[in-house]
């Protein structure tokens, strides 16, 4: 791979601009050549700003001959056909999270991405919070002992407002749920963290907010280590973002991390002492909002791998992880049992 890796980004939205900066605070090794919209505002605002070329259409933003890569900021529905035809043209796709709103989409990128020989990452960024990098340490270095029980919620708020800016939010097609949009950094948290799930129960709820998905859910996860775990997910809390945490119950250890984006380690007591302790004061910090700063750790990462430096964060295969238990949680809800994982199509 070159020293420098050619960008191009389609979906100039809100999270579009933590890419652009992501890649713009990477310029040693990375340079954003051309954005595309469907808008022809944000089409021309994005590129404008950044200097670069700008498309309505993403076929002939892909026809370029200087691309090495593409990032996916369009909404989830769409992920999966803007990744292909990336992947046909022979480059690397960088999705936002969700890599697909079904199973079988999800297949069809990591497929189409295999049998062109190119990279499929999927944005997982708050993977590198250093909270949850310090939780994951514990958890590898056997630290809790036998875990029994994670607890994780999402209490946020999102108004009628925020639905209503744009027609994908809240459709099953495009966008899903407060579990498929909202809180699934928070379900790959778990499984990450404490997976693989073997079954799970869940309730939805439309208890406020006019779309079609749920803005309320609560599901209870059996792991196949035979431990416990709980998300509850609204985002109907009064009057803003209240708590997105997580709490592990193990043998010899018991942690929680809070804040409004598990940004903050509250409770850190285990029976045996670790040099980590000492970062525990270190590792909290207070976000701008709760997508984080990790877009940028998450580009290092991308860009390393496609030099060859390094093995991805979450691939195609890592990323369906996650889409699998929403859509396990989702089937529960519908059909009023528990739901056993690998799910079928
Ligand atoms: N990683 C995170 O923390 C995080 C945070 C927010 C959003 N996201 C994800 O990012 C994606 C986008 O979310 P957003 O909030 O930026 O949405 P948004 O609605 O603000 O932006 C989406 C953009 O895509 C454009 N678009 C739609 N169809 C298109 C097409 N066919 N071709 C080109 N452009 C098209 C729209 O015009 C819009 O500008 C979603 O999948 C969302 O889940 C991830």
């Amino acid at each position: 791979m070159k020293d420098i890796i050619n960008f191009g980004l389609v979906g100039c939205g809100r999270i579009s601009k933590n890419h652009i900066e992501a890649i713009s605070m990477l310029k040693d090794s990375a340079r954003l050549v051309a954005v595309c919209d469907i808008d022809p505002v944000r089409a021309q605002k994005t590129g404008e700003e950044n200097s670069v070329d700008y498309y309505t259409c993403l076929d002939d933003m892909l026809a370029r001959d200087d691309l090495d890569a593409v990032s996916i900021c369009t909404p989830s529905g769409l992920h999966p056909a803007h990744g292909i035809a990336a992947a046909k043209r022979k480059l690397h796709v960088i999705t936002e999270k969700p890599m697909a709103t079904s199973l079988k989409k999800a297949d069809e990128l990591i497929s189409a991405c295999d049998e062109n020989g190119v990279q499929l990452f999927v944005v997982k960024q708050n993977r590198l919070n250093p909270t949850l990098q310090l939780v994951k340490r514990a958890i590898d270095k056997g630290r809790f002992g036998r875990i029994y029980m994670a607890i994780v919620n999402v209490l946020w708020s999102r108004p009628q407002s925020y639905y209503d800016q744009a027609k994908w939010r809240g459709t099953w097609e495009f966008d899903g749920g407060a579990f498929m949009n909202q809180a699934s950094h928070y379900i790959d948290m778990i499984e990450w963290l404490i997976g693989p799930v073997e079954s799970v129960c869940a309730y939805t709820g439309t208890l406020a907010r006019r779309i079609e998905t749920e803005d309320t859910g609560t599901a209870c996860i059996k792991f196949r280590s035979g431990a416990m775990g709980s998300i509850n997910v609204t985002m109907l809390t009064y009057p803003k973002n209240f708590e997105g945490s997580l709490t592990i119950i193990g043998e010899n250890g018991t942690v929680r991390v809070s804040g409004i984006a598990v940004n903050k380690i509250e409770h850190w007591e285990f029976r045996d002492y670790d040099d980590d302790d000492k970062l525990v004061g270190m590792s909290s910090y207070n976000p701008p909002n709760v997508y984080g700063y990790g877009h940028t750790g998450y580009y290092k990462n991308v860009i390393d791998t496609l030099k060859g430096i390094a093995e991805p964060d979450t691939d195609g295969r890592e990323g369906r992880k996650s889409l699998e238990l929403i859509l396990a949680i989702y089937k529960s809800a519908r059909e009023g049992r528990s739901i056993p994982l690998p799910l079928e199509y």
